[in-house]
């Protein structure tokens, strides 16, 4: 039984999300690239469905300055970051335990110039995904920098199965178990709700934001970003 809506337990996610999900690593160093360059000097950054803390710790020693607002709806995942980021006493962290939701608004109580969301609104399906998207725009400093990786929908059925082949092929090789890889094929639209690029462009066009782009794209993963 998993701790959070990722099938993996908190404390194994960080070994056992690389051998998941190809180029994992780059998700993070792509984005803080982009917020380098656009806001370098961004003073509130936060990251929704922070998880472990991985872009936090990525983040940090390049620009120790940044007050980081981590928040996720699961304790274990909180208690992993608080863990991870022990090793930076003097940077400004604070923990929110909540999910993309009203009940965000609610604990984060400044403006941010920035906000991350890397693979954490996909759970819920479409209405999850609008309502998040929609608070982030509304939490975000006008000219602020919105920036979400997520697993996409291939356009067509066949290209949905050559990409799920091709994903499948780099877990096994990965060396996870043909029991969670096959699940893993299971999962597809029942645990988690892709859906293709030109949705994800829309859906940020809608909500609001002036500039929408993307970021990267991979066989089964995007990244986008936006500026409100
Ligand atoms: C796949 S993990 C990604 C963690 C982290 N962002 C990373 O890059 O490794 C997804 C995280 O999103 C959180 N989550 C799930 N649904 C969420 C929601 N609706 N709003 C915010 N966080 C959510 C989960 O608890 C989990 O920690």
């Amino acid at each position: 039984m998993s701790d959070n809506s990722t099938p993996h337990r908190a404390k194994e996610y960080d070994e056992e999300i690389r051998r998941t999900i190809p180029f994992y690593h780059l998700f993070h160093t792509e984005t803080i690239d982009l917020v380098r360059t656009l806001l370098p000097s961004v003073s509130v950054w936060l990251d929704t469905g922070c998880g472990t803390g991985y872009l936090a710790e990525q983040a940090l020693p390049l620009m120790p300055k940044v007050r980081f607002l981590l928040a996720d709806p699961s304790p274990a995942m909180l208690d992993q970051a608080r863990g991870r980021l022990a090793r930076f006493p003097s940077a400004d962290i604070r923990f929110l335990s909540a999910v993309a939701t009203e009940e965000l608004v609610g604990v984060v109580l400044e403006t941010p110039q920035v906000i991350t969301a890397i693979q954490s609104h996909h759970y819920g399906g479409e209405e999850v995904r609008r309502l998040a998207t929609a608070v982030c725009y509304r939490l975000l400093e006008p000219g602020g920098l919105y920036v979400t990786f997520e697993n996409i929908r291939p356009d067509t059925a066949r290209g949905i199965n050559i990409s799920l082949d091709r994903w499948l092929r780099f877990q096994r090789e990965a060396d996870r178990s043909p029991q969670a890889v096959e699940e893993h094929r299971s999962r597809f639209g029942r645990n988690y709700f892709p859906i293709t690029v030109a949705e994800h462009l829309q859906l940020l066009r809608a909500t609001g934001f002036t500039v929408v782009e993307m970021l990267w794209l991979s066989q089964m993963q995007a990244g986008f970003y936006a500026i409100k």
